[in-house]
């Protein structure tokens, strides 16, 4: 078991991948709304959680979701309309279904003024949440390692200060804006969701070997909650 991880959970297909993270969103929540009267969630983007968002439509009776705030953990620069957008996969996918007030979703706007609006989105977590600490993040791997948009050998990995930087990603020739390592560590809890053949080599070498060359295997919080939610494919290397 490696420091920065404090289990994972694994199961047959994708689906029940889901299924669980959905139930496991909405256990945190109740617990956060009966002991605050808010439960803070990040959303990861990419495609893997489109399932996931889609499940949350089922417990839509289950908790007061007036009481959620989301926020989302990158996105990509272009317009929130975007198909590319993680904010317009979230919504279309399940969340804009949830009856969320609209002033409770923050949207990183990250299609222009990248760095200014990076500043103001670490502004208004600031301002909702005490100490910046989320309840709850949701991740997803990249079989690059990359988590967030924290990639391989970009300057985001360094920031020791910044909760929210926008980051240039040569390899996607763009800039992303990105949570950044010290703001995880505020957070209560992590949750990475990662489904697929294609992830298992990188998911046994981050489960395995923490190292900078796969950002998603420093992933960790101040009390080391991070739980790795896998399917079979993607675990399939592991012992
Ligand atoms: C993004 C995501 C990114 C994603 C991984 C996995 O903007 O793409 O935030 O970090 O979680 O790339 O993506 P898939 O789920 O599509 O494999």
């Amino acid at each position: 078991m490696i420091e920065n991880f404090d289990a994972h959970k694994q199961f047959t297909i994708e689906k029940d991948v889901a299924d669980f993270a959905a139930k496991f969103i909405i256990d945190l929540a109740s617990s956060a709304i009966a002991k605050k009267g808010i439960f803070s969630i990040a959303l990861s983007g990419g495609s893997t959680p489109k399932i996931l968002y889609g499940k949350l439509k089922e417990y839509k009776d289950a908790i007061d979701w007036s009481k959620v705030l989301v926020f989302f953990s990158d996105e990509r620069s272009v317009a929130l309309t975007n198909e590319d957008s993680n904010y317009h996969m979230a919504m279309t996918n399940g969340i804009e279904s949830l009856g969320i007030p609209k002033d409770h979703i923050f949207a990183m706007k990250a299609s222009e003024s990248i760095s200014e609006n990076a500043d103001l989105y670490e502004e208004q977590i600031k301002q909702h949440l005490a100490d910046a600490s989320f309840d709850l993040i949701l991740l997803g791997m990249g079989d690059d390692g990359h988590a967030a948009s924290l990639f391989p050998a970009t300057e985001a990995l360094d920031e020791k200060e910044k909760l929210v930087i926008a980051n240039d990603v040569p390899q996607k020739k763009t800039k992303r804006m990105t949570f950044t390592y010290p703001l995880l560590k505020k957070s209560k809890q992590i949750l990475f969701l990662t489904t697929g053949a294609n992830k298992a080599e990188m998911v046994k070498t981050v489960l395995t070997t923490p190292s900078i060359e796969h950002p998603a295997s420093l992933v960790t919080n101040h009390c080391n909650k991070v739980l790795w939610a896998l399917d079979e494919a993607s675990a399939s290397l592991l012992k």
